[in-house]
């Protein structure tokens, strides 16, 4: 078994280099298919989830190749084919496939994403998307099969600015006859990253980024090339860090309009750092006030941080609220942070954490990926060893996560046991 080593309370100095959000590029892979040529993606992150996507192109004909950050894509002999249950359910973002191949083959069969387990995670409103274009969805036990004779651009408003329906519906609509327009999108900086890579094909998508994209349906996509945006989570998670155990730690490569919200909460916190045009520079806040934290869609506070923020949370001097509007199970860490020494007292979506406390090395698990990131946070600030178990979930999105680590100056190792 997979288990992460970390001797913790070593200063991190030096440079933490942010790559392509994972988040953008588990959209951009199956979009890429959309295409009838050939495609080159840039700065794609070396994850898990990154080769299971591949796996999927691999089965659908198209020819692949990885040299360091690039990924290009021969798609001009795609084929279409059932996507098979282990496949469909390595990762959440297998879904993209519906749209993608709904557009293209008018004809899809899969199965219910798999991904982290953080709450039921329908996939309704993906589904409402469709018909809406003309398809008809049979759902058997967990086999999804997809099929229109064609699909007509109309007005979709999602029942909630969900990530994942808005980009879906966006690649089923990219080639549908006439205009597509989707209300109450979602607005996160990956959407407006996918609509980029799907104009640079041809398409013709407006307003990404903002609550109403407008599609008009074209007949063909050509050859492209496309630059996965940083990735905002990831920095977020290594600024977090920085600002408990940093000593003029510089994350670099980030878009600082992209981690406002997060700035926004250090700037509360009494937390100092310095903030440049693509990098940010922090170090150990000694005085570290409490705040509140409540999630929210883009731009409000990502998800998606929130469990690595409930670190530093412990190691403010005072009490912190904390709520969770996205996701109904997204608490698996706490019990793990408070084993690590942690005063958190919490229910489904929310917690209250008490600090300031000091963390103490013990056996831990990654829940989920961002949970497990928190275990990485407090094993690094904790004295002594922590172990971290179940670490498959944060290999799936963090991008050598340890090496960058120990680049650094952490006492960080991946061993087999
Ligand atoms: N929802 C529905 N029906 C739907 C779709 C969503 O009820 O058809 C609900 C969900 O159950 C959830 C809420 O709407 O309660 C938000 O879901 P959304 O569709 O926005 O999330 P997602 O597309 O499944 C993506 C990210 C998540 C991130 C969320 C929110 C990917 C692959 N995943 O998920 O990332 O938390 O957006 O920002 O892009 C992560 O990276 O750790 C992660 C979980």
């Amino acid at each position: 078994m997979k288990k992460i080593v970390i001797n913790g309370g070593k200063p991190l100095s030096g440079t933490i280099g942010i790559s392509g959000a994972k988040n953008s590029a588990v959209a951009i892979i199956p979009a890429s298919i959309l295409c009838d040529e050939n495609v080159k993606v840039y700065n794609v992150p070396n994850i898990s989830d990154r080769d299971a996507l591949i796996d999927i192109l691999n089965l659908l004909n198209c020819e692949t190749m990885v040299k360091d950050d690039m990924l290009s894509i021969d798609t001009s002999n795609v084929i279409n084919k059932k996507i098979p249950l282990e496949l469909s359910k390595k990762m959440r973002a297998s879904y993209y496939f519906m749209g993608a191949l709904l557009s293209k083959f008018k004809h899809v069969e899969m199965f219910f994403p798999g991904g982290c387990n953080i709450g039921k995670r329908p996939i309704d409103i993906h589904i409402k998307g469709f018909e809406a274009l003309g398809a008809k969805v049979t759902i058997n036990g967990d086999l999804y099969t997809i099929d229109a004779e064609e699909l007509v651009g109309t007005k979709i408003t999602l029942d909630f600015a969900s990530v994942g329906a808005t980009i879906n519906i966006m690649l089923a609509a990219v080639k549908a006859k006439g205009k597509t327009i989707i209300k109450n999108a979602a607005r996160e900086a990956e959407i407006v990253n996918i609509a980029t890579y799907l104009n640079n094909m041809g398409a013709r998508i407006t307003g990404a980024g903002t609550s109403e994209i407008h599609i008009e349906g074209v007949d063909y996509l050509h050859k492209a090339m496309i630059e996965v945006i940083p990735d905002r989570i990831e920095a977020s998670t290594y600024i977090i860090l920085g600002a408990m155990i940093g000593d003029n730690l510089k994350i670099d490569n980030i878009i600082p309009d992209h981690i406002n919200a997060l700035l926004s909460k250090l700037d509360d916190m009494n937390i100092k750092y310095e903030l440049n045009e693509n990098n940010i520079i922090i170090s150990k806040c000694e005085n570290i006030k409490p705040t509140n934290i409540k999630t929210a869609v883009f731009p409000g506070f990502p998800t998606d941080i929130a469990q690595p923020m409930m670190v530093l949370l412990t190691q403010a001097n005072g009490v912190s609220m904390y709520e969770e509007t996205i996701w109904e199970s997204r608490m698996g860490h706490v019990k793990y942070l408070n084993k690590l020494g942690a005063n958190i007292k919490n229910g489904n979506t929310n917690a209250v954490v008490i600090g300031s406390t000091p963390l103490h090395g013990c056996e831990v698990e990654a829940t989920d990926l961002r949970g497990g990131a928190a275990m990485v946070l407090a094993g690094l600030i904790a004295d002594g060893t922590t172990k971290i178990i179940s670490i498959e979930h944060i290999l799936r999105g963090y991008d050598n996560i340890i090496e960058k680590l120990k680049n650094v100056g952490a006492d960080i190792d991946l061993i087999e046991e």
